[in-house]
């Protein structure tokens, strides 16, 4: 595969930005070290900067769920913008994809659009903190919550002890309210809430654990945050950035009947702009400015053509077997990639839900971090690689799941089988 006008955009980057990209895993470090530039997506597919085509899987990394360049967020966004791009004044567009998203979902009364899902999750921290007049955290291994400083924390040694910082320039002062816990270990977490009894604001989880692979955790585990939430006072943060409109409108919460008592959201609720939610029942967002004590502000915060390229995109998942579909295409997929892998004797599985998948390079269930096979970087290296050359683009590296949009066509989807069952055999063989 030619690389070369990729490699030397790359190389000019180097000059702009540290590592020469503007989010780090663009960089493509866990694989072959350069990345591919891309021009163009239309549908299912990208094309680089050499002309090479792609089936994309990464799909931005999951805001895509209609495919690139969709005609009815097209037109949104250029009629939009046409009339100005923001305002710094309320416009009716807030208002069109708040009802939208409000009158669908069971879970949340009230919403807050911000810019990001970094934002998003501050956001719910800081209202959880708030409301609760409690400083404490529990957050998860293996769950990702953007870069917030709170948040950007690994666990410490031994369980219920507080977390240290993973990331330089994160004071240990802002960490030392983060307990980080293993998931799907429920004595942790009564460790934890009894040695911090009255001091905890949040639980805070991705429902569906979707950045450290695939860790999907049990409804009764989900069930038992609950519970204990319940019982001790402490709101149920789900970030559900990925799994929010993805697995169902209602996202996890609606999936698994659980309704949690702060959400935040981004990625698909942005039709592919830049946009982030953060919700919860009257009660709770009336602790958010004006209306309460909790500030959070944003310039560019619900500006129309990210509102209507965002109603554009979830009135199309609204449209009536639009996740059926998806589930469907989804798991034929991983369950003829999976049998290939079985009948080959491989230790492949491709844990899925929804339309999200990953990769795991392990015959067992995988639910929590540490279960995650040492050798999994090197072979996903491999894999990768091997897919590219066979015209299927995942995100470059092996603890990034994979997305499918309504775009990629049943040809598509028999192409990419193809493409995964040779990978595979060119790894293993
Ligand atoms: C679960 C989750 N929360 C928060 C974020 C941060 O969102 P953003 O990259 O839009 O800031 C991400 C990003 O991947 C995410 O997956």
């Amino acid at each position: 595969m030619n690389k070369e006008k990729s490699k030397a955009l790359f190389e000019q980057a180097k000059n702009y930005f540290p590592g020469g990209v503007n989010s780090p895993v663009r960089a493509f470090k866990s694989v072959d070290g350069s990345p591919l530039f891309i021009t163009k997506g239309k549908g299912s597919k990208i094309t680089d900067a050499d002309g090479n085509e792609f089936i994309d899987f990464c799909c931005s990394f999951g805001p895509l769920i209609l495919g690139h360049a969709h005609e009815s967020v097209l037109n949104a966004v250029t009629e939009t913008a046409a009339n100005g791009t923001s305002f710094g004044a309320p416009t009716q567009k807030e208002n069109e994809l708040a009802d939208l998203i409000l009158s669908n979902h069971r879970f949340i009364d009230r919403i807050r659009f911000v810019n990001s899902g970094t934002e998003a999750a501050m956001s719910a921290i800081r209202l959880a903190r708030g409301y609760t007049g409690r400083n404490k955290i529990i957050k998860f291994e293996g769950c990702y919550h953007g870069h917030v400083d709170s948040l950007l924390v690994k666990a410490g040694s031994g369980l219920a002890t507080l977390g240290t910082s993973s990331s330089a320039g994160v004071p240990q002062g802002t960490v030392e309210d983060t307990i980080v816990l293993p998931l799907n270990n429920k004595e942790a977490v009564e460790t934890a809430v009894k040695k911090y009894k009255g001091e905890i604001a949040a639980i805070a989880l991705e429902p569906i654990p979707a950045n450290n692979g695939l860790l999907l955790q049990e409804k009764e585990y989900l069930q038992f945050l609950r519970e204990v939430c319940d019982r001790e006072g402490i709101l149920l943060f789900f970030d559900e950035v990925i799994s929010g409109f993805r697995i169902g409108f209602e996202g996890a919460a609606g999936y698994y009947n659980i309704k949690p008592d702060v959400a935040a959201y981004g990625k698909i609720i942005g039709g592919g702009l830049p946009v982030g939610a953060y919700g919860s029942s009257a009660e709770v967002m009336n602790t958010v400015a004006p209306e309460g004590p909790v500030y959070q502000a944003g310039t560019l915060s619900g500006n129309p053509v990210a509102m209507a390229a965002g109603i554009a995109q979830i009135s199309e998942c609204l449209k009536p077997g639009f996740y059926d579909e998806l589930e469907m295409k989804t798991d034929i997929f991983c369950r003829e990639v999976q049998q290939h892998a079985v009948s080959k004797g491989y230790p492949v599985t491709l844990p899925h839900k929804g339309s999200i998948f990953w990769t795991a390079f392990s015959q067992e269930k995988i639910q929590s971090a540490d279960g995650i096979p040492e050798n999994s970087g090197e072979l996903f290296k491999k894999m990768h690689a091997a897919l590219l050359e066979r015209g299927v683009y995942l995100g470059p590296s092996g603890f990034e799941v994979g997305f499918i949009s309504e775009a990629h066509t049943d040809e598509d989807m028999n192409n990419a089988v193809s493409a995964f069952q040779e990978a595979l055999d060119e790894i293993f063989r």
